[in-house]
């Protein structure tokens, strides 16, 4: 039966050796409480690292291990301390971390961390393709294993891979400072759906796509090595019910069941008629802010000293990464803080901050949760922050305050929460106040949305959105692939090729014999191409026509001594083998006058653009030139030109990396009907790349073989991947060399 494969660093479950003997805990983060939900509700195999060192294990103790967690169905990647060392603490944590949550001045680029990032991704990468099989569909998760999805696709491509990031993707102007950009993007790309918290993140993404990698999308899709792939966002919910129900739980318990904690809990909320308590729960981590939200806490009690042995600060920051010494040092300052903040304000009756540095049950979790009228969250960066939903979820009776930072993703989705900015010390302060004095009604109106929204988009919500979109893309890829030129076409093409009596072969030129260069000019034919044109063409009964949108002058340079057709400039010239050129359109030219100095102020304003003159038209270039830019000029222009355009009879043409105006009346498809006006062939071929191609395409008859170069959109019959394969295809039309 088919499973789905969860990839990710971590399992859900941790294991550590005490006195020889397995521990078994569960994981911290986003990542892994979200994930095990959707986990235990199916019939997913979740794949990762175990927790132990590969050297601390003999094989007694890794069957052990194995039969553990192989009970919570999962399997194990092992790991060495030099992975660990490199990859994890070094890549992971010391590069893409810090970077994508915009702490360059904690970013490091080592040779050697990369190296092992590159070589845990293939271990991760081995354990998953021995337990795949077709059919399984797998999600990777999270920046640790940016390179599997490509890894997993190369050896096999039949498998659907989907990929979710649970941290931000940053801007473009950060991610092109790593040396590594284009190997982590391709690696990204091996998958059929990428998925991001919010818009912004996944915006972020497309945008390196095109100005790194230089791909184009189309909305959020991406024509990426024959496939299709897709990017969205899908904001990670969490399990509301299981939150809810133990919130409820809690209220009902009788006083015998309560935990010492709560106890404690209660005892301060009954110390005086309006104490209160404001809770911050996070991974000790410096993108989450806590030194500027004790700093802001204790400029609260500087400010409003009404609030002084009322309010309590209930600081819970559980160990992370404790081997980074961007950790080390965070530690010690809270530590600092803390005890500086406490000293300060303490009486005999009151400590203005309780810090826990510990990981802690759930239960103990639900009473922090339901006991704090306040939650006060400040995360200089995070991907999205579960702990704000959860703590809204832990409300039922709809009481408190959630005070969220904006840059957490999660603030995206809720807007009535009090949203600050973590560097605003006096919004913090006032914010607080604010949320300490709110009427019950206002907390009740607000986190009646909140509550809403977080129980109709939960985490399994989530998991099944994703997994739909991922097979929809599965399914769209399929209805193109289904067009590519297989050997069984192949065999079907040659043969009506070789039986037929009269047959013509259009071939476009740019992007289907040759690859694009920054300047056309540069696209030169090369010497294995003549070779084949004129070995084409010395074929019985052959009629061989290159069909192109470049100019008569350079086609002149190029071919003008060959034996084949020409057709130029979109079908205006044609040049039937040693003859002269001939016309096919009688054009106008006035209008050029009027429209050059329109787009030269585009040139103007977009770098890398130029203007190319053609006889019958004139056109702008845009490859060089940065692609965002670029793509938001095109747009531009192309409203100026149609709306100005009106009265003429001419046309705007989008090619690839280029607009053109010309004629309306000429075209590929007027001109390649011309010829068939003038014979009568049994057999025709037509290829080509762009959007000129496809006049050419719609305008021959049905039975003519069409082939698009790329995946994009078309009218042709087939698809090939690339100028390389458009050559060998080529080839086969040449007898004895099938
Ligand atoms: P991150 O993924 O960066 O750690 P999130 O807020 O998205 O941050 O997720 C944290 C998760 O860890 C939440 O699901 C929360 O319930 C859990 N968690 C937080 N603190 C503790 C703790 N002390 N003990 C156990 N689980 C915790
Ligand atoms: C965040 C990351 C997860 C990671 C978790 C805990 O939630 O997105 O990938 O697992 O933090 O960090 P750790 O380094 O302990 O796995």
């Amino acid at each position: 039966m088919n499973k789905t494969i969860i990839v990710s660093n971590r399992l859900p479950l941790q294991i550590s050796l005490h006195n020889n003997n397995l521990v078994l805990t569960p994981s911290v983060g986003g990542l892994a409480t979200g994930m095990k939900s959707v986990h235990e509700g199916g019939k997913s195999l979740w794949i990762g690292w175990s927790g132990l060192k590969e050297e601390d294990l003999d094989p007694k103790l890794t069957e052990k291990v194995n039969a553990a967690i192989a009970k919570e169905n999962c399997a194990a990647v092992s790991l060495t301390g030099k992975d660990l060392n490199n990859f994890y603490y070094g890549f992971s944590n010391n590069t893409l971390w810090p970077m994508f949550h915009y702490f360059m001045e904690y970013t490091t680029f080592e040779g050697k961390h990369w190296e092992s990032y590159k070589e845990v991704n293939r271990k991760f990468a081995e354990t998953v393709l021995e337990h795949t099989n077709d059919g399984d569909t797998i999600w990777v998760h999270d920046y640790q294993l940016l390179l599997l999805p490509e890894l997993i696709k190369r050896e096999r491509p039949n498998v659907s891979v989907g990929f979710f990031l649970h941290i931000p993707f940053p801007s473009y102007e950060v991610f092109r400072a790593l040396p590594w950009r284009e190997e982590l993007l391709n690696g990204m790309l091996g998958a059929d759906l990428l998925g991001f918290h919010t818009y912004d993140y996944e915006r972020h993404f497309l945008s390196s796509v095109r100005r790194i990698l230089r791909l184009d999308t189309h909305f959020n899709e991406i024509s990426y090595q024959g496939r299709t792939l897709r990017v969205d966002s899908f904001p990670m919910g969490i399990d509301y019910n299981k939150f809810r129900n133990a919130a409820i739980a809690h209220h009902e318990q009788g006083p015998e069941y309560k935990s010492d904690l709560k106890k404690r809990l209660d005892a301060h909320l009954q110390s005086a008629p309006d104490a209160k308590m404001i809770l911050s729960i996070d991974r000790l981590d410096y993108t989450k802010g806590i030194p500027n939200r004790l700093k802001a806490f204790e400029y609260f009690l500087d400010k409003y000293p009404q609030f002084r042995e009322k309010v309590r600060f209930i600081l819970l920051a559980v160990p992370s990464r404790s081997n980074v010494p961007q950790y080390q040092l965070l530690k010690k300052e809270t530590d600092e803080l803390v005890g500086r903040i406490n000293g300060k304000f303490s009486t005999v009756n009151w400590t203005p901050i309780w810090y826990f540095y510990r990981s802690m049950p759930f239960e103990n979790l639900i009473d922090l949760y339901t006991s704090c009228g306040v939650a006060l969250i400040t995360p200089i960066r995070d991907g999205m922050n579960l702990v704000a939903k959860e703590y809204i979820a832990t409300r039922v009776d709809k009481d408190g305050v959630l005070v969220l930072s904006e840059m957490a993703g999660a603030a995206k989705e809720m807007n009535e929460a009090l949203l600050i900015n973590p560097n605003n010390f006096e919004q913090i302060a006032d914010t607080l106040k604010r949320a300490l004095e709110m009427t019950e009604e206002e907390q009740a109106e607000r986190n009646a949305f909140m509550q809403r929204r977080l129980e109709r988009y939960s985490v399994e919500k989530w998991a099944k959105e994703f997994m739909k979109a991922l097979h929809a893309t599965k399914q769209q890829h399929h209805v193109i692939v289904s067009k590519k030129i297989t050997p069984e076409i192949k065999k079907q093409l040659f043969g009506s090729y070789y039986k037929a009596k009269r047959k013509l072969i259009l071939l476009d030129y740019d992007g289907t014999l040759v690859n694009f260069t920054n300047i056309p000019k540069d696209a030169k034919p090369d010497d294995a191409l003549y070779d084949l044109l004129d070995d084409l063409s010395n074929q019985e009964n052959t009629d061989l026509v290159l069909i192109s949108g470049r100019d008569k002058e350079t086609f002149t340079k190029w071919f003008g001594d060959r034996r084949y057709t020409l057709i130029v400039e979109h079908g205006v010239w044609l040049k039937s083998g040693y003859k002269e050129w001939q016309a096919l359109e009688k054009l106008k030219k006035e209008w050029m006058n009027n429209l050059r100095p329109i787009i030269e102020t585009f040139v103007d304003r977009t770098p890398g653009t130029f203007i190319e003159e053609k006889n019958f038209s004139l056109a702008w270039h845009f490859r060089k030139a940065d692609p965002e830019l670029a793509q938001q000029r095109a747009t531009e222009l192309k409203t100026v030109l149609t709306s100005l355009i009106s009265n003429h009879e001419l046309s705007v043409l989008e090619g690839n990396k280029v607009i053109e105006i010309k004629s309306s009346n000429v075209n590929k498809g007027r001109a390649s009907s011309r010829l068939l006006a003038e014979k009568d062939y049994d057999f025709i071929f037509a290829i080509g790349d762009d959007w000129t191609d496809e006049y050419m395409f719609r305008e021959l008859p049905e039975e003519a073989y069409t082939v698009k170069v790329g995946l994009k959109e078309t009218s042709a019959r087939y698809y090939i991947k690339d100028t390389d394969s458009v050559r060998e295809l080529l080839k086969g039309f040449l007898k004895g060399k099938v």
